[in-house]
């Protein structure tokens, strides 16, 4: 048996992929993939809890598939798959559904602030986090990295799987932990750093930086950052201080520094103005290679589809045969 650890995280194609979804994430994802065995899945299912254009949906889930890549998820590393290429992922959540009380996922803050913002809720938001446990467990994965935003659901996925493991008294399912990176776990938005930069608000303007945006709109947001009517370039707990720890923790995260040689680099800064341009450009030159490689891959996309279909093939092989076991040990006859 393989002593490597199982790594499974998932991401949703709606909106363009912002530096929070990558410095929280897929930077993560990429780092240690010759470490782990990975399964890293664009959830498209889970978009179609909120309202989607479908077209837009179609397109916005090929193009993540693509950044994904461009950013260096290696699909001879890793397994790369669209989550509804592999049907066992909605099976297994019907299934975990039965076994899961109603009021765990009616305590979920991301649906509490989802649905506040929804006219109409629909069952699939309450339901989110069971698909994105079935996600989980069918791949028995130790290891979940995400940002700070996704405990509570990593959290549940434990309950649910340890729910199951009591209930049909076996050790059936891995009960798998969120890994959290130390920096770049909550990135906020650039306009208001109290709040969370988030994917809903991305196409608001100076919110967030997009992976895709063009230099000059990256360096345009970042001028436009929120910060403070001092001139303190520090690290910072102080609500006060927010934007500008944002901006330093931007910057350690993408150069990967100390905090003692990020501190360094703007000793000089003449106020807030020269630590804007000075993470601007760190951030350009990170998403440049990023970006150049985005185009390669969607100027071909029969390429594309082939590794798509290459990463749902792989998943199915692992996904099928656990939903199966699954089925039988829930007493259902497999045909
Ligand atoms: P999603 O698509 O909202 O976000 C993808 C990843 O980006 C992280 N993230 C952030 N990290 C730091 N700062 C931010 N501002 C920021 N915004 C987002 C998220 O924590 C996440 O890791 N429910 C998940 C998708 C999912 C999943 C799974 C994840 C479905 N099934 C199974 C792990 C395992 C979500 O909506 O992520």
């Amino acid at each position: 048996m393989s002593e490597k650890r199982v790594v499974f995280s998932g991401i949703q194609p709606t909106g363009n992929l912002h530096l929070g979804n990558y410095l929280g994430a897929v930077k993560n994802w990429v780092a240690r993939q010759d470490e782990k065995i990975n399964y890293f899945c664009v959830v498209d299912l889970h978009s179609l809890t909120l309202p989607q254009d479908p077209e837009t949906l179609r397109t916005q889930t090929r193009s993540l598939a693509a950044v994904l890549m461009a950013c260096g998820i290696d699909p001879d590393k890793s397994t790369l798959f669209i989550q509804s290429h592999v049907t066992a992922h909605a099976e297994a959540c019907w299934l975990l559904n039965c076994i899961t009380p109603l009021g765990w996922l009616q305590r979920m803050t991301q649906f509490k602030d989802k649905s506040a913002r929804q006219e109409s809720i629909g069952t699939g938001l309450l339901d989110y986090p069971v698909l994105q446990a079935a996600d989980i467990i069918l791949y028995d994965a130790h290891e979940v990295p995400v940002g700070e935003d996704q405990k509570q659901h990593v959290e549940l996925t434990r309950d649910i799987a340890q729910r199951f493991n009591h209930i049909y008294e076996q050790e059936f399912f891995v009960i798998p932990e969120p890994v959290i990176p130390e920096v770049g776990a909550r990135v906020m938005g650039l306009d208001d750093p109290m709040a969370k930069m988030s994917k809903s608000l991305a196409h608001t303007r100076g919110h967030a930086i997009r992976l895709l945006d063009e230099p000059k709109e990256i360096l345009r947001s970042f001028k436009k950052a929120v910060t403070d009517s001092g001139n303190e370039i520090v690290f910072s707990d102080d609500p006060e201080k927010a934007g500008v720890n944002n901006l330093l923790g931007i910057y350690k995260a993408v150069t990967e520094k100390s905090e003692a040689e990020v501190l360094a680099d703007f000793a000089d800064a003449r106020g807030y103005g020269d630590l804007k341009v000075g993470v601007a450009e760190a951030v350009i030159e990170t998403l440049k290679p990023i970006q150049m490689r985005y185009n390669e891959l969607m100027a071909d996309p029969a390429e594309l589809d082939r590794i798509m279909k290459q990463g749902a093939d792989q998943a199915r092989a692992v996904s099928t045969p656990k939903l199966d076991e699954m089925k039988h040990i829930m007493g259902l006859t497999l045909p």
